[in-house]
């Protein structure tokens, strides 16, 4: 397995393909920048329809993690793999041992963790073939673990921030949440705990049944932008906001956990146009690698907990930043986060030191 250099918007990536016929694993893993430190970003194990949707998703998805982790203000570059799922019977041990291979080819500039359609118990898998696995059990008090939790508490603080900062009292607010996965759920959990109503909507008719047995209230899948809400919180896969969903968007205000919420980048404006306050997703969702960066550190939970009490005032600080320039918050985190990693590129030492 050889790294390539990859154009992507602008920037090169570093980019290692995976194509292991023994085990049948195929994706790639995408280093998009280590400016400020190795590339953390977790593993996507998904459908993809081809080849080259898989790479796109991989290389969209570590730019993301680049602004995201500057933005945490962590250090740490972005990266992020993708593991096509094989079609029949397969051996997920073996892919997923071939796939620690495949992060061993960065020497450590790659950091790996869980994400969609992975877990705690494919961490352990893939730490039996390499170091560079975040995201695995942890002692108590310690940082670590599964991230779904943390990532689901900051966007749970990020909505309250918002929606109090427009009058709203979250016990009398509702909440329309898509997808009730690792995160989704945990958030449902601690919106209810809040007082707030909620009504959700999966793919998975598990996760349905377990909403219905709590007794919150369901939607079909393809209504649950549309529904009537003080908060549209997507929580399943990226591209919820798309020129269709946002005209029909029921909600005025979108915070959620997903990661490239936006289709493209003209819906941030479309959004904007609809006066639809649309929180930027990798500002809101850092829990996750807040507490996967922090194991890596070898720090305590409570460094996680107070780094993810400052998404809330982060997230407003960028919404009354745009609101003043009259521009979206995306555009805002963006040129943040952008600023941040330049900034680091041109530090006096920052070539020195990458070269040492
Ligand atoms: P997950 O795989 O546990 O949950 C995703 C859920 O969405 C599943 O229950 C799935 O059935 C459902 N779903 C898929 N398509 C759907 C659709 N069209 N409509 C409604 N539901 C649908 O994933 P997880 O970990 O909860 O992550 C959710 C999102 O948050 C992802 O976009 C992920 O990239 C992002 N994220 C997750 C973090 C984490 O700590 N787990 C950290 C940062 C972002």
């Amino acid at each position: 397995m050889n790294i390539v250099e990859l154009e992507y918007e602008g920037r090169s990536q570093r980019v290692v393909r995976i194509d292991d016929h023994a085990s049948g694993a195929r994706g790639y893993i995408v280093v998009d920048s280590t400016t400020l430190g190795p590339a953390m970003g977790g593993c996507r194990f998904w459908h993809y329809e081809s080849d080259d949707a898989a790479l796109i998703d991989a290389q969209r998805l570590a730019r993301g993690m680049s602004l995201k982790n500057a933005m945490a203000d962590l250090p740490l570059g972005g990266g992020k793999s993708v593991l096509q799922m094989p079609t029949g019977d397969f051996d997920r041990t073996a892919v997923l041992t071939a796939f620690g291979h495949a992060v061993n080819v960065f020497a450590g500039d790659y950091l790996t963790a869980e994400d969609v359609g992975t877990g705690e118990n494919d961490m352990r898998v893939v730490r039996s073939a390499s170091p560079f696995v975040l995201g695995l059990p942890v002692d108590s008090g310690k940082a670590g673990g599964n991230p779904s939790p943390w990532t689901a508490l900051g966007v749970f603080n990020a909505i309250r921030a918002l929606a109090e900062r427009s009058g709203r009292d979250l016990s009398t607010s509702t909440i329309a949440v898509q997808g009730l996965g690792q995160v989704g759920f945990a958030l449902c959990e601690m919106l209810k705990e809040a007082g707030a109503s909620l009504i959700v909507a999966d793919v998975n008719q598990t996760r349905m049944e377990m909403a219905e047995a709590r007794g919150w209230k369901i939607s079909e899948v393809r209504d649950i932008h549309r529904a009537s809400a003080d908060v549209f919180a997507p929580c399943a896969l990226g591209g919820a906001l798309n020129a269709t969903t946002i005209a029909e968007l029921g909600a005025p205000i979108v915070v959620g956990a997903a990661n490239n919420q936006l289709a493209t980048a003209e819906d941030a404006q479309r959004l904007l146009d609809r006066h639809i306050l649309y929180a930027p997703d990798y500002v809101v969702n850092a829990g996750g690698v807040i507490s996967v960066a922090a194991e890596y550190f070898i720090e305590d939970e409570a460094e996680v907990r107070a780094r993810v009490g400052a998404i809330s005032s982060r997230i407003v600080a960028i919404v009354e930043q745009a609101e003043t320039e009259g521009v979206s918050p995306a555009l805002v985190a963006d040129r943040m986060a952008l600023a941040r990693i330049a900034e680091a590129e041109t530090a006096p030492g920052y070539r020195t030191a990458r070269a040492s």
